[in-house]
């Protein structure tokens, strides 16, 4: 392993870019891969059996393609396969954690709100979190279906999509939250409007920057970490439409991120741009 091998992050759609930006802030220097498995989205509504074949095929591909460090950048993913992942590879395996014990310690009323998707609610690692860190404090899971298909369609500001985010988040104001987890890495996309519902006094939390950090942490630990001066770039696949996803990821990331399509690695050149399409496998 060497520091000058890629790092490779992945998500079911487009919601790891809100991690990939903390990511690039933080370590300028990396080189990034990001994985949008936008055909199999949305994991949330998935069997924990599907999420971790698919976690395991696309964690390969990205290690066929160098990458020294692998990012889980999706909590429903996390919830299902980080175990897996790190007891298959070597490589080190950093995953999303929902930023309840921060949420603890900035909530004032006791009451904290947790927005994700129902198979991280439902999920072992959910519940040890709250088992963890939880004690005096009144944690509500509040799943938000849907969601994730508005934000996978561009739709971050539309009618629908404050439909939704109001049903979600305006039960919890009422039940007393003061402070909301944002525990699908999609739903940073939406902070902006997140925020205008809830109001000034609701602090809105995530986990990315702590996942770059923690990111920054290991590969420093294993001396991994890319050198400057040289600017990391990043590149995309994805196993949906490359030109429909195009659009969202310009307006979520800029410009500068093209999505190719997901295909088998070859033997000599890593992943192939003319093989079949993974989403066609059936894996
Ligand atoms: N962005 C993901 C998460 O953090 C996945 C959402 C989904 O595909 O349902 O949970």
């Amino acid at each position: 392993m060497t520091p000058r091998q890629p790092i490779g992050v992945f998500d079911s759609g487009v919601g790891g870019l809100s991690v990939l930006r903390e990511i690039r802030r933080e370590l300028p220097h990396e080189d990034l891969l990001y994985v949008a498995d936008s055909a199999h989205a949305p994991y949330g509504e998935k069997s924990p059996a599907a999420i971790e074949a698919r976690a395991i095929l696309i964690t390969e591909l990205l290690l066929a393609r160098g990458a020294k460090a692998i990012v889980v950048a999706c909590n429903t993913a996390t919830g299902v396969a980080a175990r897996v992942l790190r007891s298959r590879y070597q490589v080190p395996v950093i995953a999303m954690e929902p930023a309840v014990k921060p949420a603890l310690a900035c909530t004032r009323s006791g009451v904290v709100g947790v927005l994700a998707t129902r198979r991280t609610l439902a999920g072992r690692s959910f519940a040890e979190l709250v088992a963890r860190v939880g004690q005096g404090a009144r944690i509500i899971p509040q799943a938000c279906p849907g969601l994730v298909e508005r934000i996978e369609a561009g739709d971050l500001d539309g009618p629908e999509t404050r439909a939704l985010l109001s049903s979600y988040i305006e039960p919890l104001l009422l039940r007393g939250a003061d402070t909301l987890v944002l525990g699908c890495t999609h739903y940073p996309h939406l902070a902006p409007q997140i925020r205008e519902l809830a109001g000034p006094c609701v602090q809105v939390l995530d986990s990315g920057l702590a996942v770059a950090r923690q990111v920054r942490r290991r590969l420093a630990e294993l001396q991994l970490l890319a050198p400057p001066p040289r600017a990391g770039v990043e590149q995309a696949w994805t196993s949906g439409q490359p030109e429909h996803l195009r659009a969202v990821m310009a307006r979520l990331w800029g410009g500068d991120l093209d999505p190719r399509p997901l295909t088998r690695p070859t033997e000599s050149a890593g992943w192939s741009v003319a093989g079949s399409s993974l989403a066609l496998q059936g894996v």
